[in-house]
């Protein structure tokens, strides 16, 4: 780790623990998805770095305490509240949390994402299939329709899903409903951002390669299996998670207020054709 810290460093120019923030978030609300770990937890501190009051959240209730203890010895402007994706009174919870805490809604970052089964796409049991499409692309879809009267209130907002590299490359044998999953969040970026865009509500998509999180750990489990993702990452090195959020905030800012329907890629140049 510390070895990539010093690329990174190098690379970017700048200390990791020290990204730029300007404040260019300044009044707006965020609801951040699965935010106590990982990406979500970057894109939550970015964020809140960047000056938005952010609602951070997740199962657990004391993965959410400390996330929110975490940003708050920050300074930030942060509340949390237990939300599985799925669970409708959940997310009906979280809208009423940023409504309460913060008096409304500008940003919704989606970015909750299982895959509870390992497989050829045409192999895996209809449970994996059916779990995978309710939490990365039902549960998307439901919370942006539920967060669009909040949006509205405000003239305008922005939505950000989180899809993948393996939306537009999928890892067949191994993750091949996960990534049919994150191909549909392509979709799901383009004909939303079509309907909403009259109204000042753009959305659009990130799609990361391999960040390094517990969620890719499997990936990543022996230097072998690491050595064989790294020949097809051009840049030869994992992402951090530093690395996905600053995306994200450029596009939920006014820098991003001509662009929606987009999907940025952030994957050290891994093939992003479909
Ligand atoms: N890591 C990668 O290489 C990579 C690459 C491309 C795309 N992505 C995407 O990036 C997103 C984040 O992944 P990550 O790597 O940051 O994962 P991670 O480090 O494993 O973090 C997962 C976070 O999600 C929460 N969570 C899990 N299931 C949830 C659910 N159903 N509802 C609400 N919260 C939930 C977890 O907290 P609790 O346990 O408390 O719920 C935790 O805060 C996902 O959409 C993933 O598909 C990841």
């Amino acid at each position: 780790m510390s070895m990539l810290k010093t690329i990174l460093n190098k690379v970017l120019g700048r200390p990791l623990s020290n990204m730029a923030s300007n404040g260019k978030l300044r009044g707006k609300v965020a609801i951040v998805t699965a935010s106590t770990d990982g990406i979500g937890f970057a894109i939550a501190e970015r964020l809140a770095a960047d000056g938005a009051s952010v609602v951070v959240s997740s199962r657990k209730e004391n993965n959410v305490t400390s996330a929110v203890e975490k940003l708050k010895a920050c300074g930030y402007s942060v509340s949390g509240v237990v939300c599985h994706v799925s669970k409708a009174s959940d997310r009906e919870r979280l809208i009423k949390e940023a409504q309460d805490k913060f008096g409304g809604i500008d940003i919704l970052v989606s970015n909750a994402a299982a895959n509870p089964g390992v497989g050829p796409v045409l192999e895996s049991p209809e449970e994996v299939w059916d779990k995978i499409f309710e939490v990365n692309v039902k549960a998307a879809y439901l919370l942006s329709k539920e967060v669009l009267p909040y949006l509205r209130k405000r003239h305008g907002g922005s939505i950000v899903y989180i899809s993948s590299i393996l939306g537009f490359e999928p890892l067949g044998q191994l993750l091949g409903v996960y990534s049919v999953s994150k191909t549909a969040l392509l979709g799901l970026t383009k004909a939303a951002a079509k309907d909403l865009a009259s109204e000042n509500i753009r959305v659009n998509c990130v799609a990361p390669g391999i960040v390094i999180t517990k969620f890719s750990a499997a990936l990543r489990e022996s230097k072998e299996s690491e050595e064989l993702l790294l020949q097809n990452i051009p840049m030869k090195r994992l992402a951090v998670p530093k690395e996905i959020s600053g995306v994200v905030s450029f596009l939920v800012s006014d820098d991003a207020s001509y662009i929606t329907g987009e999907t940025i890629v952030a994957s050290g140049g891994m093939a992003s054709r479909l």
